[in-house]
């Protein structure tokens, strides 16, 4: 069946290896089927529900297309550009956030997890933040995905706000719902300092995650001080229960060497945590070191990325400033 993809990543800095597995590997995987149409987002109006330095987004945002485009995905078969190049997102997101509940928004446990403690502070934009994430999908009728398992909810929220414009404004089918795309095992990348916490830009601890544009010597550093436990590593997935660092690197290398989790413990079951880094660290290198390399050649002619982002956005208006309109007819404007 030939599917219709979006997807976006914030351009905030420092995308890491949770970002690379959890989306952009698959991001490449998903376009590289010929059936497929693939639209790949720089979220910009996303990124400022947090302050940003202005000069620093705009470097944010030629290096999330830049890391894209090293790793894999082709602009000729690809849409990609940049969200605040299109005004249609917004103007939708306003008109849905008029058909989503705030019991709904209340829910959202990313909100919670990034407001903190003092809710009262953060900004309007970052709790409204997902109704402007279905916007970006549905404008375009996608009809699946990709993203990291912290994204489920809000995809599910998407799903909602589908349901409830075509029911209350009696267009059965107008808007799509669209299915998530979430890999069973790879989906939720962990902090190499703590098993339990999920890999994230905004960690602190520089050591928690590997970046993409890591040197090598940095990945193999990293690597060497993961956080481990005692124990030699299981033969059997049953094994990886309550060892959520093991399951973690375990989980890593298989993603990139495009092996199940089964076949990775039959290679080191029985064995240390040593050799598995070891290994980890060369395969992190071979697959990440290209990409590095890549993106740094890139962001050494800022005119040809704008380029691709400039003329992304045209297509990307083309499609959605056609929605956006019949939206509005239908609401009555
Ligand atoms: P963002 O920018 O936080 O993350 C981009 C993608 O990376 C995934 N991800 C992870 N996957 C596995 N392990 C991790 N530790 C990890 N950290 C991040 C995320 O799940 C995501 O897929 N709201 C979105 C961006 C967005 C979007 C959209 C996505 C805006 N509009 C429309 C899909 C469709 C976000 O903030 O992702």
């Amino acid at each position: 069946m030939s599917k219709k993809i979006f997807s976006g990543v914030q351009p905030t800095g420092n995308l890491h290896l949770g970002n690379y597995i959890g989306a952009i590997k698959n991001f490449v995987d998903l376009q590289n089927n010929k059936d497929n149409s693939c639209i790949f987002c720089v979220v910009d109006l996303h990124a400022i529900t947090v302050i940003q330095d202005p000069i620093e987004l705009k470097n944010n945002i030629r290096e999330t297309a830049a890391a894209f485009i090293a790793s894999g995905i082709d602009p000729k078969n690809s849409i990609i550009f940049n969200q605040s190049l299109v005004p249609a997102h917004s103007e939708g997101s306003w008109i849905l956030g008029c058909v989503a509940r705030m019991g709904w928004l209340n829910r959202m446990t990313q909100f919670k997890e990034k407001a903190g403690k003092d809710k009262e502070k953060a900004s309007v934009g970052l709790y409204i933040y997902p109704v402007l994430m279905a916007s970006d999908i549905l404008l375009y009728d996608a009809t699946h995905v990709p993203v990291g398992d912290d994204q489920k909810q809000h995809l599910e929220l998407c799903r909602d706000i589908a349901q409830k414009f075509n029911n209350e404004y009696k267009c059965k089918d107008f808007l799509t719902p669209p299915e998530p795309l979430i890999q069973k095992h790879f989906s939720r990348i962990m902090s190499l300092k703590n098993g339990t916490k999920k890999m994230s830009k905004s960690d602190i601890a520089e050591g928690s995650r590997i970046n993409l544009t890591d040197t090598e010597d940095e990945i193999v550093k990293k690597i060497k001080k993961a956080k481990t436990d005692n124990d030699t590593l299981p033969g059997n997935e049953e094994g990886l229960k309550g060892r959520p660092e093991a399951e973690n690197l375990i989980g890593i290398y298989s993603s990139l060497s495009n092996q199940n989790v089964a076949d990775t413990l039959n290679e080191f079951g029985g064995k240390n945590f040593s050799d598995l880094k070891n290994k980890l660290s060369e395969i992190i290198v071979t697959k990440l070191s290209p990409i590095s390399k890549e993106i740094k050649k890139l962001l050494s002619d800022k005119n040809y990325i704008d380029q691709i982002l400039e003329d992304g956005a045209a297509k990307a208006e083309g499609i959605s400033s056609k929605k956006v309109k019949k939206i509005k007819e239908i609401v009555g404007f």
